[in-house]
């Protein structure tokens, strides 16, 4: 079993390379590199990511593998082939998709992610779990950026994988991302071990935000300091960073991240219609007991005289209710 894990280990370092090599310097490879291109990734960034390209071919890599004498069942275990449906042989997993290597934290390739050139479903298509890549537990880029997870004991957390790359471009070098699977409990602890504190980067549409609300207490109760990023207009970093430049990302979202009560507040807001005496009521309602939850009184109280003020409401009121919620909690 070890020998068998070495040589999927050692597929996967040449499948990457290969890959890259395809992207860089074929014909096929042209378009997956004009796509990336246009979405402003360079070659520079390409190759420090090594990101690749999956010809559509259905045998490119199992003949790759093969004239390397790779056990082709071996493969298909490892998640690099299937097999076909006729018990005929094995085909390649990954065709006509660009193709991002998944590094372990030792910086060993266990897996890819493919996307597809342009519309079509599934968008992403990734690995399976196999002897060396489980995705409850992965991280991508965490190898990547360890070193300033450590120095400045932060980390940034993204949705998906092109946030991560347009974010180092920018200048964030302690940015993961998970998996296409929502955050895990050992996700959290994993992070928990590298940093005290989390900024929670997640796409700025309904889906992101509302991941967000569930990550948060996940990532709080593995003892991390949260924050939270926000992106306008239902952005993702990617997206924000295409159209606004990189120092406008650093500028509006990196460097101002919101508390985690703030951002519960935000996200409590938009299910209550303000412009109605009963919606601002249950709003309010709602916010003490978002503000209820911090121990401190003097925190408790910054928030409260933000909303007497906004909404024209004693606060000695606020103050009142929220006080008796808080007690309710302890
Ligand atoms: N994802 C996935 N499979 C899909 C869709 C999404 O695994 N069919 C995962 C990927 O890790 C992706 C992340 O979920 O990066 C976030 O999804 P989404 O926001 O839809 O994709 P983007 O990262 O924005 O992808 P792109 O910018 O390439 O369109
Ligand atoms: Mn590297
Ligand atoms: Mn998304
Ligand atoms: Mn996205
Ligand atoms: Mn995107």
């Amino acid at each position: 079993a070890d020998t068998d894990r070495s040589a999927v280990l050692e597929a996967h370092e040449l499948t990457a390379k290969l890959y890259n090599y395809l992207l860089n310097n074929t014909q096929h490879g042209r378009v997956a590199k004009d796509y990336l291109r246009d979405r402003g990734l360079g070659d520079k960034l390409i190759n420090h990511f090594m990101i690749g390209y999956a010809p559509e071919q259905w045998d490119t890599l199992s003949r790759f593998l093969s004239a390397r004498n790779f056990d082709p069942s071996l493969m298909e275990k490892g998640g690099l082939l299937s097999a076909k449906s006729d018990g005929s042989g094995y085909v390649d997993r990954f065709r006509g998709r660009i193709i991002f290597p998944i590094w372990d934290r030792d910086g060993k390739v266990t897996a890819f992610a493919g996307r597809i050139i342009g519309e079509g479903q599934p968008k992403y298509l990734n690995s399976p779990e196999t002897m060396l890549f489980t995705k409850s537990r992965t991280l991508y880029n965490l190898h990547h950026a360890r070193p300033a997870i450590r120095k400045s004991k932060q980390v940034v957390l993204f949705e998906g994988y092109m946030d991560v790359i347009k974010s180092w471009s920018a200048g964030v070098k302690n940015g993961i991302a998970t998996m296409g699977t929502a955050l895990t409990d050992d996700h959290c602890t994993i992070l928990a071990r590298q940093a005290e504190e989390i900024v929670v980067c997640y796409d700025g549409d309904e889906a992101g935000q509302a991941a967000a609300m569930k990550s948060i207490p996940m990532l709080e109760g593995a003892g991390l300091r949260v924050m939270v990023s926000m992106l306008p207009r239902g952005k993702d970093p990617d997206e924000y960073i295409t159209e606004y430049g990189p120092e406008a990302f650093l500028r509006e979202a990196i460097d101002q991240p919101v508390t985690t009560t703030k951002f519960r507040l935000i996200y409590s807001r938009k299910n209550h219609i303000l412009l109605k005496e009963e919606g601002r009521k249950n709003y309010l309602l709602e916010a003490a007991g978002i503000v209820a939850e911090l121990d401190s009184a003097i925190e408790r109280e910054v928030y409260l005289q933000e909303l007497s003020r906004e909404f024209d409401f004693p606060l000695e009121v606020l103050k009142q209710d929220c006080l008796i919620k808080h007690q309710e909690l302890q």
